[in-house]
């Protein structure tokens, strides 16, 4: 076997830049087919390998995690995310993880259905027959509303929904492939550096708004919209917070009293929650109700569970845990169109993966959009077949041939949550809409998550 493993020639210049910033869906995938399990790409200042091999992908996010970092690509980024969860690292990651896991137990998300039906229902009810909306924006909009609520104890008004919407374009726009990028310093004026640093400062404020409305009161147990028999999981017999809100904004102003935290890690970690939690919901869904769109047959069997489970009263956690062909539907979508398409990691010391030595501080990408395509791992990969995710074939295919939210220890702390909030938006939709899809072919653009790359016009149509 040879030393490098093998991989796309590129241009002087930019390596293989050029070929990922005009198609990088494509050409993922292409070098996927051509060179295996092990592809050495060339996008910029550091050597980049992408993995395309389940048993490689468990290796890295699991068995071997504490040989591998996430590496720092963005200056910029750091500053607004850095001792947050999704991009921190070492004890700052263990400590925040640790803080932020009450917020998220299973017991305190079951009984968020409720505010999340709430929501969902206001939000659907300026919906009228006949016309049409740019779903991808509504359901940003609404997944604000519901992240606010359930994490941060608050409510926001329509204009800070707006405002958070809007700044997060130039944020995803820093995201997307530019092999240009590496020639021009971040701190240079360019319109995209001015545009993303104005961005920051919007959310930032926003979020300091919410904080200052939320300040004194986290300690009174009112303010958890999970409710006090919710809650009632929040620590060990004797845990003198046991009686207290579990909010991660009241845990982390706790953790702030008692000096645990800073005013920094504090607002990075709600920001962090603020992108991480609000739009990866909203992609996965905007996919589920394209696809809807054009399998007619699949929305009959999710508008009949749909139907179900508001049949007996407000949507519960239960209700919609018996919505099975639902989440088969969630789970192919976001096989086919992850929101989450990439993740990358470094490793702190050389390793050897798929039979070649991969140096200390390259780039590692594992994508879930070339593996959850793959021929290797799912036959007639392109077509969409919920019944993929019967028990029986998914047992037929490697733990890591599906990873839409990652594995092992840096998996998403949201999961439980975003699945049962995308279950009660469908139920909340389908049991009394069809919407029919208007746009054109649906083009991917790639940033931080997977975006259509144009607005997604649904026609609604009341049953
Ligand atoms: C369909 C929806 C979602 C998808 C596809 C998704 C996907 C992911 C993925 C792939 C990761 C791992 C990143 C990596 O290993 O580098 C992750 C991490 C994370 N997600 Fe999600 N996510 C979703 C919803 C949410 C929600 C609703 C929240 C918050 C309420 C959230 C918060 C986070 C956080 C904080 C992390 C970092 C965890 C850590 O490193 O300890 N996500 N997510």
């Amino acid at each position: 076997m040879s030393v490098t493993p093998p991989g796309p020639l590129g241009d002087p210049l930019f390596g293989n830049g050029r070929q990922f910033a005009d198609d990088p869906f494509g050409f993922l995938r292409a070098c996927a087919d051509s060179y295996g399990d092990v592809v050495r790409l060339n996008l910029g200042p550091r050597e980049t390998y992408m993995l395309t091999n389940p048993a490689d992908v468990e290796r890295v996010l699991v068995a071997d995690a504490e040989r591998y970092r996430k590496p720092q690509f963005d200056d910029a980024m750091d500053t607004l995310l850095g001792d947050g969860l999704l991009m921190s690292e070492g004890e700052t990651w263990q400590r925040q993880r640790k803080l932020a896991n009450p917020a998220f137990h299973n017991r305190r998300i079951g009984a968020l259905a409720g505010v999340m039906a709430d929501h969902a229902e206001s939000h659907v009810a300026d919906w009228a027959d006949g016309d049409v909306v740019d779903l991808q924006l509504e359901l940003a909009r609404l997944t604000v509303k519901i992240i606010v609520t359930a994490m941060f104890g608050a409510d926001v008004t329509d204009e800070e929904v707006k405002t958070v919407q809007e700044n997060l374009e130039p944020l995803g726009a820093r995201f997307e492939p530019d092999p240009r990028r590496y020639l021009i310093p971040d701190w240079m004026p360019t319109r995209e550096n001015r545009e993303f640093d104005a961005a920051i400062d919007t959310l930032e404020s926003v979020i300091d708004d919410i904080v200052a409305r939320r300040r004194g009161t986290e300690r009174d147990p009112s303010v958890d919209p999970a409710g006090p028999d919710g809650t009632g999981v929040r620590g060990p017999p004797g845990d003198p917070d046991a009686d207290l809100p579990m909010d991660l904004l009241s845990v982390l102003l706790r953790a702030r009293d008692r000096g645990e935290q800073t005013d920094e890690n504090l607002r990075d970690e709600l920001v962090t929650m603020l992108l991480a939690g609000h739009d990866t919901t909203a992609l996965a869904l905007t996919y589920t109700f394209y696809l809807l769109s054009d399998h007619p047959e699949a929305r009959e069997r999710v508008e009949g569970e749909a139907k179900e489970a508001v049949s007996t009263g407000p949507l519960t956690a239960d209700a919609v845990r018996e919505m099975e062909y639902t989440e088969r539907v969630l789970n192919e979508s976001m096989r086919l169109y992850p929101p989450v398409y990439t993740l990358f990691r470094e490793p702190k010391l050389d390793v050897k993966l798929g039979g070649y030595r991969i140096p200390e501080g390259s780039a590692l990408m594992v994508s879930q959009w070339v593996i959850h395509r793959s021929e290797r791992w799912y036959n007639d990969p392109e077509k969409f077949d919920p019944d993929r995710w019967t028990a029986e074939r998914r047992s037929q295919r490697p733990r890591f041939a599906y990873f839409p939210f990652g594995g092992g220890p840096r998996h998403c702390i949201g999961k439980a949550f975003s699945l049962l909030e995308a279950k009660i938006i469908l139920a909340t939709v389908c049991s009394r809409f069809d919407l029919d899809y208007e746009g054109p072919d649906l083009s991917l653009r790639g940033s931080l998550t997977m975006h259509p790359n144009h607005p997604v016009p649904m026609r609604i149509r009341e049953r």
